[in-house]
């Protein structure tokens, strides 16, 4: 019953796509447990190269189950044009997915408050990708939310718009002065995406524990990354979900002790998409040299990436938060052209040197990061896939970051490509 949790283990964008495809050629189900379309996933393989926002990255193996669980919100239009986008490409989807009755839906008016609510925030901006994720997740939380379970049923469906479109269009009308919504609009699409989707919608909790049950292999495949997590990240610039080993455990039904390897990925060095602390930012040629090199522009809004180092002081709370069996350490290729390379190992804040992020995001902001600085390695790491390959510099620096992060880095990525991938370890299950 083998169950391996994918998390981004900093602010989201580690290349979990990448590892997860990597992981799923031996899974018989994969399943997304958190966040929706803010999520960009990049597969690339010998089919394509492919940005998945709500299926799956197990969609390209033949023979895996691919589940969106309950934790998940799905913009029903969105799941429908990548459904379409996939099948166009060759890839049949409809036979290998399957969407939790639980989850809840994103909205037409979730999408329209996200926007209006961040230029409300004006200069605090979070910085969303704008697709709705907040005020859906906030819906959920309120008892306000539509569940895809309602696309089965679209007379108690009318009810419930009834119940909760009022509110919905006194805010839009009265709060951002625009136009309201109107219910047969939604009910209309509701049609519409009943007889897309309705087949998919399943009880999924149910089916992903008889498989684990009968010694299956499930990939849960997270989205997001540890720092912007709604608890334990870097608040209030997160995102609305639980993209951590918790959420893992909720957002599938599945109990904790099934969950065998608990993988996180990391960069090996650090980025971030909008607003929020970031005390290892870099702002100087450097930092512009690793954005153009790894062409770090957002996989969801095409927005470029802050870049920094490699912050070992989030790595070991993300570690201690997640509790990692394996590091993954991803793009370290990327690193190939730097003469030398800095990795936080402690913050000074007001004359004292620490090892965990403060929890108030005004304290981190503050935080002035301690370096230490280790010798670049003159081959290229770039598509190499064993361990002896890899230049004694570049095994010194990850052999770092395993010390920082504290659990033993099992796969290197060396490239975007599945088989530019390094098995340190082998941690599959045959
Ligand atoms: P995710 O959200 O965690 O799945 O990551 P994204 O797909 O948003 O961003 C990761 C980016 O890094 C994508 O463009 C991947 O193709 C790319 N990538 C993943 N692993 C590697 C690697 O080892 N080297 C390089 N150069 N690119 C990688
Ligand atoms: P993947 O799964 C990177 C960020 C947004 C913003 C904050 C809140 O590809 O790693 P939201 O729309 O969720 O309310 O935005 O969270 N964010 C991500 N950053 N990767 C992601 O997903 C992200 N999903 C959300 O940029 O700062
Ligand atoms: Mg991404």
């Amino acid at each position: 019953m083998p169950a391996y949790a994918i998390l981004g283990a900093q602010w989201g964008d580690e290349g979990k796509g990448k590892i997860i495809d990597y992981l799923s050629r031996r899974a018989d189900i994969v399943a997304r447990f958190s966040g929706g379309n803010n999520a960009g996933h990049t597969v690339i393989n010998d089919l394509g190269d492919f940005s998945l926002h709500l299926v799956p990255c197990g969609i390209f193996s033949d023979g895996v189950m691919n589940v969106i669980g309950n934790g998940v919100v799905v913009d029903p239009d969105v799941l429908i044009e990548e459904m379409e986008t996939l099948k166009q490409a060759g890839i049949d989807v409809s036979r290998s997915l399957m969407v939790s009755e639980r989850a809840h839906l994103i909205m037409p008016y979730h999408v329209m408050l996200d926007t209006l609510a961040e230029s409300e925030r004006g200069d605090f901006a979070i910085g969303t990708t704008g697709k709705g994720i907040g005020p859906a997740y906030s819906d959920k939380t309120s008892r306000t939310g539509i569940r895809a379970a309602d696309l089965l049923d679209l007379e108690g469906l009318r009810h419930r718009l009834e119940e909760v479109l009022p509110f919905v269009n006194r805010v839009l009308t009265k709060v951002y002065e625009v136009d309201s919504v109107s219910i047969d609009y939604i009910l209309d699409k509701s049609r519409m995406w009943k007889d897309f989707l309705g087949p998919l919608i399943k009880p999924v909790g149910r089916y992903v524990n008889e498989v684990l049950d009968s010694g299956g292999t499930v990939v849960l495949e997270g989205a997001q990354g540890i720092l912007l997590d709604l608890d334990h990240g870097t608040y209030p610039f997160v995102t609305s979900s639980s993209p951590t080993i918790g959420g893992a455990s909720t957002g599938l039904a599945i109990q904790p002790k099934q969950i065998t390897n608990v993988l996180g990925i990391f960069k090996a060095y650090n980025t971030r998409v909008g607003s929020g602390p970031f005390p290892t930012e870099l702002f100087d040629d450097v930092g512009e040299g690793i954005r153009t090199i790894a062409k770090e522009f957002g996989t969801t809004t095409g927005r470029a990436r802050r870049v920094g180092w490699f912050d070992g002081v989030l790595a070991s709370y993300s570690n201690r938060i997640n509790g990692y069996t394996s590091a993954v350490i991803t793009r370290l290729d990327v690193l190939d052209h730097l003469d030398s390379l800095n990795i936080c190992v402690g913050y000074k804040l007001d004359g004292d040197i620490l090892d965990e992020p403060p929890g108030g995001v005004t304290a981190l902001e503050k935080c002035l990061p301690v370096y230490e600085t280790l010798d670049g390695w003159d081959v290229p790491t770039a598509g190499i896939s064993n361990i002896s390959e890899l230049p004694t510099n570049a095994r010194i620096y990850v052999d770092r970051l395993e010390e920082l992060i504290g659990c033993p880095v099992d796969i290197i990525s060396t490239g975007p490509h599945r088989d530019h991938t390094i098995m340190v370890r082998d941690i599959l299950i045959s």
